[in-house]
């Protein structure tokens, strides 16, 4: 009865055109549908048609609306549902087979029981709509550092971003011929239209499931159709479960941004920076250098994920995976990110920031006045008196943009080397409205990794839940660890130790601190293009040998420069002033390496030994 499965019969039961020759990917395709029962499949190609044919029906079904052409060419808003509008992190999974594998930081169920779970979910939850089959490469097409995905997604709006977001189409099948490899990523919104019922503008479900099997590489993503939740290749597969990959194999995925630094004589410099959501990578990575630093160029490689590896030569080689920028809206503008904005001119995709009456975009902080009237996010009318009366904000405060890397006119032209670049400085940054300094350069690989683990930072409205309490964010990583964080900080040290013990100069590492608060709850900092100030002395402290070299003040924590060791040309900003963001308080330490201690008992199982015998270190110099 049964009848041999040929790639014909194959190809057929799923409509796949008839360059797909992967066995094993048809076969997934025709499980899943078999599973969530679409009305009908279509394979993105990723060509230029059609985007602006999904996006067309993206406008019909009302999830999209056209922005003025004359404003603002090829781009489009979106509203989602006011319940979906940042990442879930208490519904977010890593299911590995034995917990410590996991770890305390992270949400764990057996991979068995998950999938009794997911499976009632599952079964049907495309039902009235169509699935997308969504091929895509994290890394440049081809290149022995990428790897590839495919997500299947009844979501045309995931479809449109990820063509923006990865290198996604017939150039990643092609990429999986016959054989290849791939990360198999499933996501629906849960929302099955039954009976020819009328759909909504932004269908999601109040289940939420983001889902990741490392030991299978399985991503399962159930009920949003928001940001992270859902463009699966970002967080779910370049983060957590790349992390995963990358701990076996011997390298890094990391949330950081990669930029490119030119000083005025000419030498180039490669800087990783992590920092937690909503903390300044996009804005740091475009950086413009202000006044004063004529002769200075920045350019940017990436603004929001790093691969990194060892080369040949014992240097760290690191590429951005992604192809676009899925980034903030709010507190954009063109004094803060001038880059940024030249970006956003044309072929955007909006999400979640409020309709000018003119059919283009605004959110707060985008221009110092307001217009007059707006409708806001959630479609009502809003003018400066309601907001003042409400509080009621235009945009959500995690509005994003979703653009293409090639808009950005500060694009590095290494952005898609394939070799990545050779890494001079790792900095770490939470967002803290006390206690931590300005910028501290750690002693050694060691204490940069304790200072990176011990980071701690303000949430925000990047992730759902309370905003502006203080968590420890491991190399801004909590959310994004596709194992046990001990584990991974263990990594990190026998990576420096095998860098070092082949003769290799390793990278400096950097704290960094954008956002102390004064007494009035005002920003000390001037932050944005005056963070050059800080890059210029820690890159004069990576070149420590070189005439520039700016000695800074050791204290118990590492290094720090002291006011006449930055250059402060075209920046009015007193001694006293620096004096505020650069302190460090006995009281308010002694309070914070109790948090240190808290993480470290939380992480006991598997800590490396090196971190809590650099906590009693520093404790003793703290005390001295
Ligand atoms: P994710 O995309 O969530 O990973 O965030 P990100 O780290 O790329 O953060 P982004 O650069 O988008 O900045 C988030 C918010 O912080 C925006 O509102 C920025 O305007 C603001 N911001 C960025 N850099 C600075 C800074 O140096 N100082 C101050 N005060 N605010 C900043
Ligand atoms: C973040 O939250 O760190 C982001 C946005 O970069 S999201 O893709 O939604 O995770
Ligand atoms: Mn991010």
């Amino acid at each position: 009865m049964n009848q041999p499965e040929t790639l014909a019969s194959l190809q057929a039961s799923v409509h796949a055109p008839s360059h797909v020759i992967h066995v094993q990917l048809l076969a997934w395709v025709r499980d899943i549908a078999s599973l969530t029962q679409p009305d009908s499949i279509y394979w993105c190609d990723g060509s230029q048609a059609e985007y602006d044919r999904l996006c067309g029906e993206l406008v019909k079904a009302g999830t999209f609306k056209k922005l003025s052409d004359a404003k603002r060419p090829n781009s489009y808003l979106a509203w989602s549902d006011p319940t979906d509008v940042a990442r879930v992190e208490d519904r977010t999974y890593i299911c590995c087979e034995k917990k410590e594998d996991a770890g305390p930081t992270n949400n764990w169920m057996a991979p068995d029981e998950m999938r009794a779970t997911l499976q009632p979910l599952f079964t049907g939850s495309m039902r009235g709509r169509t699935m997308y089959v969504v091929p895509f490469s994290m890394g440049p097409l081809g290149s022995p550092i990428a790897h590839i995905g495919v997500e299947l997604s009844d979501s045309p709006y995931v479809a449109v971003n990820m063509k923006i977001m990865t290198r996604m189409g017939k150039g990643a099948l092609d990429v999986l011929g016959s054989n290849g490899e791939f990360v198999p990523c499933v996501h629906t919104v849960g929302a099955p239209l039954l009976n020819n019922a009328k759909d909504v503008a932004w269908p999601c479900n109040k289940t939420k499931y983001i889902v990741h099997y490392p030991e299978s590489r399985e991503i399962w993503s159930y009920g949003s159709g928001y940001g992270g939740n859902a463009l699966l290749g970002k967080k779910c597969f370049a983060l957590r479960i790349a992390s995963t990959m990358g701990k076996r194999d011997g390298w890094l995925a990391e949330h950081m941004l990669i930029l490119g630094v030119t000083n005025p004589e000419g030498k180039k410099y490669h800087v990783a920076a992590a920092f937690p959501s909503a903390c300044g990578k996009t804005n740091f990575a475009m950086l413009i250098p202000p006044k004063g630093f004529e002769g200075w160029s920045v350019t940017t490689i990436g603004d929001d994920i790093a691969w990194i590896k060892p080369g040949a030569d014992g240097r760290l080689y690191a590429i951005n995976p992604e192809a676009g920028y899925f980034g903030v809206a709010p507190g954009t503008n063109d004094q803060s990110n001038f880059n940024c904005m030249a970006s956003l001119k044309r072929d955007v995709i909006f999400t979640n920031v409020a309709l000018t009456d003119n059919d283009d975009v605004w959110w707060e902080g985008m221009t110092k006045t307001p217009p007059a009237h707006l409708i806001d996010w959630q479609g009502n009318d809003w003018t400066p008196e309601i907001a003042g009366r409400t509080g009621a904000k235009a945009a959500h405060p995690n509005a994003r943009f979703t653009v293409a890397a090639t808009n950005n006119p500060a694009l590095d032209s290494a952005w898609d080397d394939p070799k990545g670049v050779a890494i001079d400085a790792f900095i770490f940054g939470g967002r803290r409205s006390t206690t931590v300094p300005l910028v501290t350069e750690a002693r050694n690989w060691e204490e940069g990794v304790y200072m990176a683990a011990t980071m701690g930072s303000e949430t925000t409205a990047a992730a759902a839940g309370q905003q502006g309490i203080v968590r420890r964010d491991p190399f801004a990583m909590l959310p994004f660890m596709g194992y046990n964080m001990s584990d991974y900080f263990a990594h990190w040290l026998g990576l420096g130790k095998k860098l070092a013990d082949s003769g290799a100069k390793l990278p400096k590492i950097f704290t960094v601190n954008w956002f102390r608060k004064d007494a009035n709850g005002k920003f000390v900092w001037p932050g944005f293009g005056d963070n050059m100030r800080v890059m210029a002395w820690m890159l004069e402290r990576v070149d420590a040998n070189s005439n520039n070299a700016k000695e800074g003040v050791e204290h118990v924590f590492g290094v720090s420069p002291r006011y006449g060791d930055l250059n402060w040309n075209g920046l009015d900003f007193s001694e006293a002033q620096f004096n505020s963001v650069i302190s460090i308080e006995r009281d308010a330490w002694v309070a914070e390496m109790k948090l240190h201690g808290e993480l470290f008992e939380q992480l006991t199982h598997r800590l490396p030994a090196e971190l809590p015998a650099i906590k009693a270190k520093l404790e003793s110099k703290l005390q001295a």
